[in-house]
């Protein structure tokens, strides 16, 4: 199976993005191609500040190798450093029709809000379309969110095909499961918008902090309690092992505990759970010439994927 995603580096991770995503795609790179690479094309629609750009993508770059991304069995690049990508968007651009991208979520909601809009979000799908076409990519792991555009690149690449004749492999999104959402320390879903968040490579005093201030009910500590549904054995479950798990839960069917003693064994959990990716990451850090390494093996091989697809695409179209 031939596996791609992109991952915009507009932001630190949080655990509702590791648990809901990395973790994900890192769990398919042992699959025959596992493409994935961070979008700074993308991101360059929202990021305008260049010094920025250029260390978020660093940045997104080393939390992936830090969370467990292995670069022997997956190919991990900067999507700028593909120039095929460009090219090929144009190809496809000239042959999408208006009304798809239109009816794009991402650019209504711009739209209904006012806010001004420029022409690369607009064009945000297409991009997205060259990225994914690319590399013959089969099969797509991305958020619910990200599922329009993944019909679109495939309507993008059928209008392609029929016109032209066969050239692109339709691609299939898989939707992550985040139906265990992560919730955020005020109990609702763990959000960068909502300053709920807790991040995976957050410092371990202010980490301590943040779950100690997770919010609670004001039960009293002898009352029986149902885990199922309580936010903090929700985080607490998605560190500890199944027999921690049990006796987490037959603690709260039990009563008799404060909230504090939970949150307390969330930081243990958690601390112990991220350390080694800590560890890997202050390594990671200390030796940029690797990093550098990894990101432009990366691009050497996915482009000669690129440059091939790319080939096939001018000679279908004629120029
Ligand atoms: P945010 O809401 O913080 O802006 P993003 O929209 O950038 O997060 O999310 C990136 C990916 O992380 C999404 O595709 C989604 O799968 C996952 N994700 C984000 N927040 C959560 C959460 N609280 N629980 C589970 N998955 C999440
Ligand atoms: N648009 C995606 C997001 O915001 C990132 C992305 C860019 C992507 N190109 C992609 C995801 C290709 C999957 C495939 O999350």
């Amino acid at each position: 199976m031939k596996v791609l995603s992109g991952i915009q580096p507009t932001g630190r991770p949080h655990w509702g993005n590791y648990f809901g995503a990395i973790q994900q795609y890192i769990q398919l790179q042992s699959e025959e191609q596992s493409f994935y690479f961070i979008a700074n094309l993308h991101a360059l629609t929202t990021i305008r500040d260049g010094d920025q750009l250029r260390q978020n993508s660093l940045d997104t770059a080393i939390d992936l190798l830090a969370l467990g991304l292995d670069p022997d069995q997956a190919t991990l690049f900067i999507q700028s450093d593909v120039p095929e990508i460009s090219e090929l968007c144009w190809l496809l651009m000239a042959g999408t029709p208006m009304g798809l991208l239109e009816r794009c979520v991402s650019y209504k909601d711009k739209i209904a809000k006012g806010l001004p809009v420029v022409t690369g979000l607009f064009t945000y799908p297409v991009l997205q379309a060259a990225d994914i076409l690319a590399y013959d990519s089969e099969v797509v792991p991305v958020g619910e969110d990200q599922k329009q555009h993944i019909e679109v690149c495939r309507d993008i690449a059928q209008a392609f095909n029929h016109a032209h004749g066969e050239t692109f492999v339709l691609p299939k999104p898989k939707i992550l499961d985040s139906s265990a959402k992560v919730p955020g320390t005020d109990g609702e879903k763990m959000s960068k918008s909502y300053g709920n968040f807790i991040e995976v490579f957050e410092p371990v005093k202010p980490m301590k902090k943040k779950i100690m201030r997770i919010s609670t009910d004001s039960r009293p500590m002898e009352d029986a309690k149902e885990p199922e549904g309580d936010h903090l054995f929700q985080l607490y479950s998605l560190f500890a092992s199944e027999e921690k798990k049990a006796s987490m839960a037959s603690m709260y069917r039990a009563g008799g505990f404060g909230y504090g003693d939970v949150k307390k064994a969330i930081f243990e959990e958690a601390e112990a759970f991220f350390a080694p990716a800590r560890e890997r990451r202050l390594e990671l850090e200390a030796n940029m010439d690797r990093v550098h390494q990894i990101l432009g093996d990366g691009a050497a091989k996915a482009r000669v994927k690129a440059a091939e697809v790319l080939a096939r695409a001018k000679k279908a179209c004629g120029v």
